[in-house]
C-alpha cells in the first residue's frame, strides 16, 4: 500500500517523501517523510493499514480516512491538515487503481471505466481542487499526481486506465497555467511497472515470487541491470517536492528508464535479419 493521498507542511529548506508500505510485500519501504522533516497526514480507504503506518511512523504522521472520490472526505481531509498543522505545503495525489491491462475495447463496461476514472481522475482533480482552496490564499504549494508511463507510450495498459491518466496528466498542464499565477508549482510522476499492492501485481494468488516478477518486468524494459521499485518512484516525488525542483512545474517525470521514448523494433529487425542470413 502506497499512502492514496499525502498532505503535508515541512519547515522551509526541508525536503519530503511519501512512504511506502506495502502489504503483502513487506520488505519494501520508502524513504519516511518525517525523516526529510515533513508532518504528514496519510489518506486511505485502507483504515487497518493506514493507521497501521502512520503509528510506527511517529507522532508527525497522522492517518485519516479518506475516499478520494468523495468530495467530503477529501475536504475533510484539507480541513484536518489546516486544523493540526496551520499550514498545507505539498498535496500528493497518489491513490489510484488499475484494472486488467489487456482490457480491450469492446469488453469494457461503461461502468468499468467510471469507476476508473472516478478513483484515478475525479479523485485527482478533488485533491488539487482542495489543496488549492488553502494554498491560493498562502501564494505557494507544491501539488504532485502519480499517473503513469501510459501517458506517453500506449498499449502499457488498459483504455479506461490509460484515459484515467492522461487526463491526469491534462490536468497537470492545466492547473500548472492557472495555479503558477498564485506561486504553485504542479507536477507529476509517471513511473513504469512496480511491484506494488496493486491486484495486478497479486503474487500471493499467482503464486509468483515477487522478485521474479520484478526480474520479469526489468527484463522486458528499457534499462538493463535495474529495478524500478517504489522507492525510486518516491525518489523523483521527493526532487519535485523540494526546494531544487522550485523553478520546476508542469513536469509529466518520467521514471521509466527511458522505456517510453524507445521503439526497438528496428533493432529487433536487425537481429533478425542476422538469424536469417545463411
Ligand atoms: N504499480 C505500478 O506499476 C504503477 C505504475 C504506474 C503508476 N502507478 C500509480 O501509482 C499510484 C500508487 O499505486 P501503487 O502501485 O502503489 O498501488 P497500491 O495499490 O499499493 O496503492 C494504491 C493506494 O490507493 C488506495 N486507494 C484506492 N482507491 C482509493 C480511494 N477511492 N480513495 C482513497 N484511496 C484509495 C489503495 O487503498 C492503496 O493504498 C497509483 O496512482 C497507480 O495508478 C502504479
Amino acid at each position: 500500500m502506497n499512502p492514496a493521498s499525502s498532505a503535508a507542511s515541512h519547515k522551509r529548506g526541508q525536503s519530503r517523501n511519501h512512504y511506502r508500505w506495502c502489504k503483502r510485500y513487506r520488505s519494501k519501504y520508502g524513504a519516511p517523510l518525517h525523516e526529510h522533516g515533513a508532518k504528514v497526514v496519510i489518506a486511505d480507504i485502507q483504515d487497518n493499514l493506514g493507521q497501521t503506518l502512520a503509528d510506527k511512523l511517529g507522532e508527525n504522521v497522522s492517518y485519516i480516512h479518506c475516499d478520494v472520490s468523495n468530495e467530503e472526505d477529501i475536504c475533510n481531509l484539507i480541513d484536518t491538515t489546516i486544523a493540526k498543522y496551520g499550514t498545507l505545503d505539498i498535496m500528493y495525489n497518489n491513490a489510484g487503481i488499475c484494472d486488467s491491462p489487456f482490457g480491450r475495447i469492446l469488453e469494457t463496461k461503461k461502468s468499468d471505466l467510471e469507476r476508473m476514472l472516478n478513483v484515478n481522475l475525479v479523485g485527482a482533480f478533488l485533491g488539487a481542487k482542495h489543496a488549492a482552496r488553502v494554498m491560493v490564499p498562502q501564494r505557494k504549494g507544491c501539488i504532485l499526481f502519480t499517473t503513469s508511463a501510459a501517458t506517453s507510450i500506449a498499449g502499457l495498459s488498459s483504455h479506461a486506465y490509460a484515459a484515467s491518466k492522461c487526463g491526469v496528466q491534462g490536468l497537470v498542464r492545466n492547473l500548472t497555467a492557472e495555479l503558477g499565477q498564485h506561486g504553485i508549482r504542479v507536477n507529476c510522476v509517471s513511473p513504469y511497472a512496480v511491484v506494488t499492492g496493486m491486484p495486478i501485481f497479486d503474487f500471493e494468488t499467482a503464486h509468483v515470487d515477487p522478485a521474479q516478477m520484478e526480474m520479469a518486468l526489468s527484463g522486458i524494459g528499457n534499462l538493463q541491470g535495474q529495478i524500478l521499485k517504489a522507492e525510486g518512484v518516491a525518489k523523483a516525488a521527493l526532487y519535485l517536492a523540494s526546494d531544487e525542483a522550485n523553478y520546476v512545474s508542469g513536469l509529466n517525470l518520467l521514471v521509466d528508464g527511458g522505456y517510453s521514448v524507445v521503439n526497438p523494433s528496428m533493432t529487433k529487425f536487425v537481429e533478425s535479419l542476422g538469424k536469417l542470413q545463411k
